[in-house]
């Protein structure tokens, strides 16, 4: 038997509705905040991803999956979704557009990490790009879009943690101090962080390794070494997330696994997730567009893990997406008249099923309680003469005679009503 590659999913219809539901939620927040969605491709050249995420990050070191094309050139599947979309920014010259330029996203991505609960190598994301705005409002904006959105969502157990990453000239100036505490402290460091040192010592900061963590707890602080208008950046983002009411903590080791931040950075952890708590992170990233060859434009964003939030979402909050309706017909004629009768209905909107198999009433009633339906229409021949139909109420078990002429409409009418309300194909 062939089997599905380790850390990649199938996701099966019963977890649809979920999905869904998620993506949905995802998108009615995000144009409610001004966000348009753009869809970028799934691979792009190596260089793309090597050039932002950082040449000695864990995602460009080990995690990519990279392959030659058919020319030899290198190309990777997506990582994440900042890269391309800062890509397709500058290629379709967005900056030069008048209107505000802020886009969500929603796709699978790929990483070649060890596959746990809550980690797979085809992972999915929404994620949201604002350009052209060094306003610390616009950190606002997104953190602000993050938290409603997780929180409609119900995910229990949420905590937003912040920090100052500074300007790059700021963790210029703090990285010598740094890379001395470290060499200090460099036997006390798990050989992950002992790597580090050298290509990326801020990361070391927030190795999850418990020596780690204590080994560097009198660490200098990037906090020190900040500019006044770094500081300031950053004071007015906490102000403005007080002012709309968003809890947060601050947390000086969280340095994030890309090298495109600058000044705020975030995440937003779920105490019920385990090891891999993290169920989205962004932040600033004002340097990348230039970067990658665009016009210097400031930038903030942040992205979602799906799989995270789908683990953790209670199921109340999930509306089924079962057939409302169950046409169950008997008799060939019945059977023509219920095939019409089923084609109707969804026309008007109506989600309705019919087992084509099944030919005995004990045997659609049973499909029809496992199909979830709300109501069920018993079509026999006898009916069909008398240009009727049986309603059965599935869950009272109540019955009632029709017109045929009026089911559909009668139907419609019943289904909007709210202890039936709302359906969704
Ligand atoms: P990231 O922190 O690498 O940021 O990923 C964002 C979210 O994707 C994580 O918080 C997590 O929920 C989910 N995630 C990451 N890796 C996996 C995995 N292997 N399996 C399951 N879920 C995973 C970014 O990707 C940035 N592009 C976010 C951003 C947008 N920053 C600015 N704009």
């Amino acid at each position: 038997m062939i089997k599905a590659i380790k850390g990649v999913k199938d996701l099966l219809p019963e977890e649809s509705p979920r999905w869904r539901f998620i993506e949905d939620t995802g998108r009615r927040w995000a144009q409610r905040y001004g966000f348009q969605e753009i869809r970028v491709p799934i691979f792009e050249t190596t260089m793309l991803f090597a050039r932002s995420i950082g040449a000695t990050t864990d995602i460009v070191e080990k995690e990519m999956y990279t392959f030659a094309d058919r020319d030899g050139s290198s190309l990777t599947l997506r990582p994440e979704g900042t890269a391309g979309t800062v890509r397709a920014f500058i290629e379709h010259n967005r900056a030069a557009d008048p209107r505000p330029q802020k886009f969500y996203y929603t796709g699978p991505m790929f990483r070649h990490e060890r596959p746990q609960a809550g980690r797979l190598r085809q992972f999915h994301q929404f994620g949201v790009e604002s350009f052209g705005i060094a306003n610390p409002r616009a950190d606002v904006e997104v953190i602000s879009l993050l938290w409603r959105l997780l929180s409609d969502l119900s995910l229990p157990g949420l905590t937003l943690e912040i920090n100052n990453l500074g300007y790059s000239d700021d963790r210029a100036r703090y990285k010598p101090l740094l890379v001395a505490f470290l060499k200090s402290v460099e036997t006390r460091l798990c050989a992950n962080c002992q790597r580090r040192i050298e290509g990326n010592p801020l990361r070391v900061l927030d190795c999850k390794v418990p020596d780690c963590r204590s080994a560097t707890e009198d660490a200098p602080r990037l906090a020190d070494s900040l500019s006044p208008a770094a500081r300031d950046h950053f004071a007015c983002v906490t102000a403005g997330l007080q002012s709309v009411g968003i809890p947060f903590d601050l947390n000086p080791r969280l340095v994030r696994g890309l090298d495109y931040y600058c000044l705020t950075a975030f995440e937003v952890t779920c105490s019920h997730l385990g090891a891999q708590n993290a169920v989205g992170a962004g932040g600033r990233y004002d340097g990348l567009v230039e970067q990658l060859g665009g016009p210097a434009v400031p930038a903030v964003g942040f992205a979602v893990g799906l799989e995270r939030i789908a683990l953790m979402m209670p199921d109340a909050v999930i509306v089924p997406s079962a057939p409302r309706i169950y046409v169950a017909a008997f008799g060939t004629k019945a059977v023509d008249v219920g095939c019409a009768l089923l084609d109707e209905l969804r026309q008007a909107g109506v989600p309705a099923d019919m087992d084509f198999r099944s030919t005995s009433l004990k045997a659609h009633l049973r499909q029809a309680d496992r199909l979830g339906a709300l109501y069920t229409i018993l079509l026999g021949d006898d009916e069909i003469e008398k240009g009727t139909a049986t309603l059965r109420n599935m869950q009272t078990k109540a019955q009632e005679d029709l017109p045929l002429r009026d089911l559909v409409s009668s139907l419609q009418g019943r289904l909007r009503t709210p202890e039936s309300a709302p359906f969704s194909s």
